[in-house]
């Protein structure tokens, strides 16, 4: 996504400790700059003094991310560890615990649930909205020792398009992470109230023009080990390329293609 503008964003900062962030956010994206809500602009990203969330005026609902409470919290206690579909997919065993490029890190909740596994994990978000969402959240997680062995053992995010930033690793001859994730926005559905609310918002930021296909085919240049797609269970493969293997859960199918053999 690179005009913001046309998705009819504005920047509403209500912190004096925020001001030159959401100034500089503004001008580097062209984006009005508010003191307070405004209901022309569908969404509004909200600068308090701790938070940055996301307002969907016509949902009348925000999201923000929070590493440490909420939904990845519990998913951290009880979200099954590493019999997890996504677990598996990734190929997490006893004694393997992979690094991995995660190229569309969206709200980072499948980047957290393999964070919390070991996975050093680098997070790429090509979304300059959902990029200062997950900033913010690392930024507070990063004040809580809970969160130091996550911060030790890697967890990094950064703002690119995730084509740009692997063609960048390859021609600097950086070392390839061992998985690389792709979990591309899923097709519309016809029933909306199908769709979570957090999913609503990030549909309406980006649509679903998503270049999932030309990542792929990057990836597979790039990983040492695999890539994985995830996919709606039904839905048909990325490129019309068919994977060595699939793991699937209810909703969910990931598609594996192997590069080398997880050791
Ligand atoms: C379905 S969401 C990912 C959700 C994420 N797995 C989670 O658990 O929250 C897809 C995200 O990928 C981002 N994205 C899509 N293509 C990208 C690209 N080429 N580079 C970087 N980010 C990309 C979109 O901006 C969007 O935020």
């Amino acid at each position: 996504m690179s005009d913001l503008t046309e998705t009819s964003i504005a920047v509403v900062c209500f912190s004096n400790f925020r001001q030159q962030q959401a100034k500089a956010f503004c001008q580097l994206n062209k984006l009005p700059l508010l003191n307070k809500k405004d209901s022309q602009y569908p969404l509004q990203l909200l600068f308090h003094d701790d938070l940055i969330e996301l307002f969907d005026s016509q949902l009348n609902t925000s999201i923000s991310i929070d590493f440490l409470k909420g939904a990845m919290a519990h998913r951290q206690q009880f979200g099954g560890g590493r019999g997890q579909a996504i677990a598996k997919a990734i190929g997490l065993k006893s004694g393997i615990t992979p690094t991995v490029l995660d190229t569309t890190a969206g709200l980072a909740g499948d980047a957290f649930v393999l964070a919390t596994l070991g996975c050093p994990i680098t997070l790429v978000e090509r979304s300059p909205v959902l990029f200062c969402l997950l900033d913010n959240a690392l930024e507070r997680a990063t004040l809580n020792a809970v969160f130091e062995p996550i911060s030790q053992q890697g967890f990094r995010i950064i703002s690119q398009d995730a084509n740009d930033y692997i063609n960048e690793q390859q021609s600097k001859q950086q070392p390839p992470p061992d998985v690389i994730y792709i979990d591309p926005m899923y097709p519309e559905r016809k029933k909306s109230a199908l769709v979570k609310k957090d999913m609503q918002i990030l549909q309406r930021l980006h649509g679903h023009n998503d270049d999932a296909g030309s990542l792929l085919n990057n990836a597979l240049l790039f990983a040492k080990k695999r890539v994985v797609v995830k996919r709606p269970a039904h839905a048909e493969t990325l490129n019309e390329k068919k994977p060595n293997t699939c793991i699937k859960s209810k909703k969910t199918r990931y598609d594996i293609y192997t590069i080398e053999k997880m050791l």
